[in-house]
């Protein structure tokens, strides 16, 4: 078999740790391999090793059978490699087509390359506007200048690092075909995903990694979900979440006639009403974009508001209600509600990527204003808590969390807002991008804060981890209420139908 690429026994060392063995992988021509592994596991350093982002410490790179050493982007291109980045590195106030031109040799005319550029994307089913600029665009419409850019370039080869983890399913399905397109076009595709759905429907084979180590390479219409999470993980793992029973459910949150308008004015809640209440916890369903980041948003006092009112009851002084509407977000977060929003830009959502661990939880109580000097419990006893509690794979707790492998970044975020001990938590996609044991850690937490007492909000797009995780579930139509059920009772296709018109239902309250 002649391979498009073959890499045989590749180190690759950071210091002590050791991110790749005697790593091995190949890629066929015209086909989609997903590279699996857990957290950490060296997938990503691997890939850079292919992008020239790094220099393996051993062990040898093959392009159509020759040797070759890739010792920058540059080099990579050259041989037809182009890599998409977990963290996109785009410039924002250039349009799309300035980013897809920028650092190419020689002189473009613009209106030339826009019409390249357009019919490139048209060719393979991007939906793309040249001369749109980037911080217009929503994180799918980056991603898709990022793709188009290496196609550009003229990559035959192209690794795309978790790309449908800042994508709805919506998203995911169109890149999926975008990529089956590109298959047919004869590019060879490497993805890297931790949804086993995902590995299942897109790849035609499947190389699995382990702690930094080379385990196997599947025909993926040969295995099954659990016999790639096994060999991932390298034990029989039981993929099951626990529902414990809601105990003093008192309400914490009130929320009444809710209305908001997005930038552009259009209404997107609209006479939004239910309860959240401690000790349980409430999922958020809803087709992408109906609503679910808004209502957040609005919460945590990040979003203006039309009319309406969101109604707290702090846990020390249970009788009286405070009014949210009008606070300032910081108010907010200080009365115990707080946001953990993960997905978009991990590094953007208040962590600042050069600094360790123990800075970013400081960061957290800075900003808290007087409760800093009201939380006792210093910053570096917080880092080793959420550091031990979730599991981060960190050298120590000072290594700048940019170079943590991007689902230890994202436990890093979601573990600082746990530790500052809210009332309200409300998660938003919290396993995107986290390997399948992580989710599972994730969703024990979430039951943890639940048992606490916190009223634990759940916004997530899988219907089957709503179901099994909790209380209650909120679904959303076009920024609508169009039911509250009791999931435990609901069927999936009940939940379905609500998703998508508003429904018959029988409602819980
Ligand atoms: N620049 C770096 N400096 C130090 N350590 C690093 C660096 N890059 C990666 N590592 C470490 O190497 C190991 C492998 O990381 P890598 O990012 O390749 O994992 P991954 O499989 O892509 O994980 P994830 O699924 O979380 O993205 C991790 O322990 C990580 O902390
Ligand atoms: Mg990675």
């Amino acid at each position: 078999m002649d391979y498009a690429v073959e890499m045989r026994g590749i180190n690759k060392y950071f210091g002590e740790v050791c991110a790749n063995h005697q790593m091995s992988m190949n890629i066929r021509r015209g086909e989609i391999l997903a590279l699996l592994g857990e957290n950490g596991s060296g997938k990503t350093t691997l890939m850079n090793m292919l992008s020239g982002i790094y220099y393996p410490d051993a062990g040898q790179i093959l392009v159509d059978g020759m040797e070759v050493t890739i010792r920058s982007p540059k080099d990579a291109f050259r041989l037809k490699i182009g890599m998409v980045h977990q963290h996109f590195k785009l410039v924002d106030v250039f349009t799309a087509a300035e980013n897809i031109l920028l650092g190419l040799e020689g002189t473009y005319a613009p209106k030339k390359a826009e019409e390249e550029i357009r019919a490139l994307a048209g060719k393979y089913g991007f939906d793309l506007d040249p001369g749109r600029a980037i911080h217009d665009m929503a994180v799918s419409e980056k991603q898709t200048v990022e793709i188009v850019k290496t196609l550009y370039r003229g990559a035959d080869i192209l690794i795309l690092d978790e790309p449908t983890a800042v994508l709805t399913p919506q998203e995911t399905e169109k890149l999926f075909s975008v990529l089956r397109n590109m298959r047919e076009d004869g590019k060879s595709i490497v993805i890297i995903t931790h949804t086993l759905g995902e590995v299942m429907a897109i790849s035609d084979r499947v190389t699995v990694l382990r702690k930094g180590e080379y385990i196997d390479t599947l025909e993926t219409a040969k295995t099954t979900p659990q016999a790639l999470a096994d060999m991932m993980v390298g034990r029989s793992v039981t993929l099951n979440i626990e529902r414990p029973q809601p105990k003093n459910t008192t309400p914490r949150l009130r929320v009444t006639g809710l209305s908001c308008r997005d930038s552009q004015g259009v209404q997107v809640l609209k006479d939004v009403s239910f309860e959240a209440r401690s000790g349980e916890i409430l999922g958020i369903a809803g087709i992408a974009g109906s609503g679910q980041r808004e209502l957040c948003e609005a919460i945590a006092g990040l979003q203006p508001i039309d009319g309406g009112s969101i109604g707290y009851f702090a846990p020390q002084n249970p009788e009286k209600l405070e009014e949210l509407v009008g606070r300032a977000p910081t108010e907010i977060r200080d009365l115990g509600v707080s946001l953990a929003f993960v997905p978009e830009d991990r590094l953007g959502m208040g962590l600042v990527g050069s600094m360790g661990m123990v800075d970013n939880m400081m960061l957290r109580s800075y900003d808290r204003g007087p409760s800093f000097f009201t939380n006792p419990r210093p910053s570096k006893e917080l880092a080793e808590d959420v550091k031990e509690k979730l599991g981060v794979v960190t050298p120590d707790l000072q290594t700048p969390v940019r170079r943590l492998s991007g689902g230890n970044v994202q436990k890093v975020l979601l573990g600082r807002e746990i530790a500052s001990e809210p009332s309200v938590l409300m998660a938003a996609y919290p396993v995107r991008g986290l390997d399948i044991h992580s989710s599972y850690l994730i969703y024990s937490l979430l039951n943890e804060q639940k048992e606490a007492g916190t009223a634990v909000i759940y916004v997530g797009e899988d219907l089957d981890v709503l179901l099994e995780l909790c209380d209650r579930i909120l679904v959303l139509c076009s920024g609508r209420v169009s039911g509250i059920v009791d999931a435990r009772t609901v069927t999936k296709e009940e939940v379905g139908l609500l998703m998508t018109q508003l429904g018959e239902v029988k409602t819980d309250g």
